[in-house]
């Protein structure tokens, strides 16, 4: 079977070389590097069956229905376009999409995501409730791609209504980056469904130590280290550790990080360009910023986005927030 797939040019080879050399430049990693290939894609899946609550807590699991059957009757229309941005595998998008189904709802889907293995996964996966005119796909780069709204306004079909999905999201952008573009995505009737990690209990730091393990683990390890074996580096060139960064570039947020340090020299060639780390250097690999539901109200607030209802599952690991443009906002 042969089937064309949208990839928009933030997605292109040149674009994404020169974001890699950049990432090696700045000793910074972009996280849309972890998903690259279907070997990434499927470590990422594994661990993220291992450890993320929304897949192993029952509660979790049921807040995620029960906050989508909430959505459901908040869609009022009997047309509904869902857009899973960064769709990932597109498990939550399904379960949201099946609760619209339950409803008789009339539905069209957008998997966009920067992996293609797992913008195929999410539209093979949606394809078993829709038929094909109905499911777009798109591998696209969020934070770079300008003219995302005017491709999903070409998908969303007459009077629907629109559904943003940003889950798993927030934790490894920052924040002051990636919440303007996403507000300029959300029109005024769209819902946007939202979710974070959070750091469980009252005392931030403290719960930001408890959920460490979730990242400091075999499974993580292989997948951070999946980038930097394909890059070049050898596993025995370093040591990855993890470690918790309070006020991350002053954002008041507490966030987990992993950095590879350099035990001895190595060269990494990427297509003419020559990156030199020495002993002692460090690579940030990856970061996941722990929010708590304030602090996830307070950055949407900024941009104009208004917390109708919360759902905190999983004994406070994870918040799925259902949102809307506020009203004194809706210019479009
Ligand atoms: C932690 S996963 C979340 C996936 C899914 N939404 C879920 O909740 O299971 C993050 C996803 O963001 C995607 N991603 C990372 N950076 C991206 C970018 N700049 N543009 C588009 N997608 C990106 C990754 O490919 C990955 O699928």
């Amino acid at each position: 079977m042969i089937i064309p797939v949208n990839v928009h040019s933030s997605q292109f080879p040149e674009q994404v070389g020169r974001e890699l050399a950049e990432s090696l430049r700045t000793r910074e990693i972009n996280h849309k590097f972890h998903y690259e290939s279907r070997r990434q894609a499927q470590q990422w899946l594994e661990l993220h069956r291992r450890y993320s609550p929304s897949r192993n807590d029952l509660e979790s699991r049921a807040g995620y229905e029960q906050a989508f059957i909430k959505i459901a009757t908040l869609a009022t229309s009997p047309a509904v376009h869902v857009i899973g941005l960064g769709c990932g595998a597109g498990l939550k998008d399904f379960m949201l999409l099946q609760q619209l189904r339950k409803r008789g709802k009339m539905l069209v889907y957008s998997a966009c995501d920067a992996s293609l293995p797992l913008v195929l996964t999410a539209r093979q996966r949606a394809l078993t409730l829709l038929d094909e005119r109905h499911v777009h796909d798109l591998v696209a780069d969020f934070v770079t791609a300008d003219d995302l709204q005017r491709i999903f306004i070409t998908q969303t079909t007459g009077n629907s209504t629109r559904i943003i999905n940003f889950l798993g999201m927030i934790p490894n952008f920052e924040p002051a980056q990636i919440l303007p573009r996403l507000a300029s995505l959300i029109r005024a009737q769209d819902i946007l469904v939202f979710s974070a990690n959070l750091a469980p209990g009252d005392d931030y730091r403290a719960g930001v130590e408890k959920v460490l393990p979730q990242y400091d683990n075999a499974e993580t390890r292989a997948w951070l280290m999946s980038l930097l074996i394909d890059l070049g580096f050898d596993a025995k060139d370093g040591r990855l550790r993890f470690e918790i960064e309070e006020n991350a570039n002053e954002t008041g947020l507490i966030r987990v990080v992993a950095r590879f340090d350099l035990k001895r020299d190595r060269v990494i060639h990427l297509d003419e360009e020559k990156f030199t780390f020495r002993e002692g250097d460090s690579l940030r690999v990856f970061y996941s910023y722990r929010h708590t539901p304030d602090t996830v109200r307070a950055w949407l607030g900024k941009e104009g986005i208004d917390v109708l209802e919360q759902t905190v599952s999983c004994e406070g690991q994870e918040g799925l927030f259902i949102c809307r443009r506020k009203a004194a906002e809706t210019a479009s």
